[in-house]
């Protein structure tokens, strides 16, 4: 990890030009989780370089997966052979997606040990479903000092009802539920894109799986056998990356094409760009979006599980927000602490008054001046770029490995469509 900062100069110079939407963090680090589940090579392709997937394959590596380069933004896995049930401990602590790792460990070695699973500091991010789920489906758990371990000679199948929507919850638990002995019905399930696509990729493997992508999911497990076909894993394009480029375009001003990305997967975003007054076009596979008139406030807008409006999305949308005329009410219901980033906002001249918790009021518009500041976690870090990027004056934008985290090349992609913006080491 090289220690550096963005040096942002802001400016009101409409944005121009297409800019590329590459592969999504949250479905590579599911689809890699699932090589574990299988003894056949799998080519993956359309990865984003960052630093969340880097440190999952040296995870894997630790645990005996074999890596090959396949050409651009592609590699082949191969699990046939695995010589440990312990999820390293520095690595795991960094990265939530870490514990999707651990079912499949459990249901093909009968053991896992892993530490905290690490990531985004969002507020309370317990794992109490996760421990459900594999406790109902007949695993054991142990705390080894603050480390958790789960045996399980056989894990079964079972019934599990979410008490809550969660989106590496579902995950983990058809992961898991793959190589069970019987049937594991999961209800209440999330519903993002990423869930359909990684069990249609497992189903490709082998893998019975139906419902994905429906609150109620039916998991028919293999009996404790491998999935053995070879098989492909595309990325899905990241529609975070993809509506946090169409809020900077709207914030901004111009006309930008976002290419290589999914609009479907957008519907919610899509429709409050255009109810604040942004042109969208939308094709198969690209957004295009305008900004001509000032924009208006909305009413609210409020973080849901898919299809609602994504808490990822919250912060670059507050940062729209800041350049709205009248009051905007924006609801983060997914995450208790991931508000916290407003007082940057603040000092850079905005208006945003905290309700309680869970709500904000942004009055606008306001000028935002640049200033220092820090990335608070992957994607308050891409607002901060945002509101840098509309901000008069120079920003420097520290803690750019929470960026790099999630986003590959930003600021070559920012700078295609006139954003000034540089990486220096520091
Ligand atoms: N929750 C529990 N108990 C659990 C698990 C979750 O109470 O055992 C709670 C969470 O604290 C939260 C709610 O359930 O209040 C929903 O969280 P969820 O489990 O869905 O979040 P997650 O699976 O940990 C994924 C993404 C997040 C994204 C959320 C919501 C990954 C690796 N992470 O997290 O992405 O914000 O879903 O869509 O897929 C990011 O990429 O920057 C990021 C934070």
């Amino acid at each position: 990890m090289v220690k550096a900062t963005f040096h942002i100069l802001g400016s009101s110079k409409p944005l121009s030009g297409n800019i590329e939407v590459y592969g999504a963090k949250n479905d590579i680090l599911k689809g890699l989780a699932s090589v574990l589940l299988t003894s056949g090579d799998i080519t993956y392709k359309n990865i984003p370089k960052i630093e969340d997937v880097d440190r999952t394959i040296e995870l894997l590596g630790s645990l005996g997966v074999l890596t090959k380069e396949k050409g651009a933004r592609s590699l082949v896995l191969n699990a046939a052979r695995i010589n440990g049930h312990t999820l390293k401990r520095d690595i795991a602590e960094q990265i939530r997606a870490s514990i999707v790792l651990a079912g499949p460990l459990l249901a093909r070695s009968g053991k896992v040990r892993f530490p905290y699973p690490g990531g985004c500091v969002l507020g309370k991010r317990p794992i109490d479903l996760f421990v459900h789920g594999w406790r109902a489906m007949g695993a054991r758990m142990r705390m080894i000092g603050d480390e958790y371990e789960f045996s399980a000679k056989h894990l079964h199948g079972a019934d599990i009802t979410f008490y809550k929507v969660s989106v590496t919850g579902t995950e983990a638990m058809m992961l898991t539920a793959v190589l069970a002995h019987g049937t594991t019905i999961l209800r209440n399930s999330a519903l993002e894109p990423e869930i359909p696509h990684l069990a249609e990729f497992l189903n490709s493997l082998g893998a019975r799986i139906t419902g994905a992508g429906t609150p109620t999911i039916s998991i028919e497990g293999t009996g404790g056998k491998l999935l053995s076909g070879a098989g492909t894993f595309v990325t899905l394009p990241d529609r975070i990356e993809a509506g946090s480029f169409a809020a900077l375009v709207a914030a901004r001003g111009g006309k930008v094409k976002i290419i290589n990305c999914d609009p479907e997967q957008l519907a919610v975003p899509i429709e409050i760009l255009r109810e604040i007054g942004a042109v969208v076009t939308v094709g198969k596979d690209f957004i295009i979006v305008e900004r001509k008139v000032k924009l208006k406030s909305i009413d609210m807008i409020k973080t849901r599980e898919y299809p609602g409006f994504p808490t990822d999305l919250q912060a670059p949308f507050t940062v729209l927000l800041t350049q709205a005329h009248g009051a905007s009410l924006v609801f983060e219901t997914i995450f208790e602490g991931r508000l916290s980033y407003i007082d940057d906002l603040n000092r850079m001249g905005a208006y945003i008054t905290a309700c309680d918790p869970h709500r904000i009021l942004v009055s606008g518009p306001t000028e935002l001046h640049g200033r220092l500041m820090e990335s608070p976690d992957i994607r308050a870090g891409l607002a901060f770029i945002i509101a840098a990027a509309i901000a008069k004056g120079q920003s420097i934008l520290d803690g750019v490995y929470k960026i790099d985290r999630g986003y590959e090349d930003i600021e070559k992609r920012l700078r295609s469509i006139g954003v000034d913006i540089e990486r220096k080491k520091s």
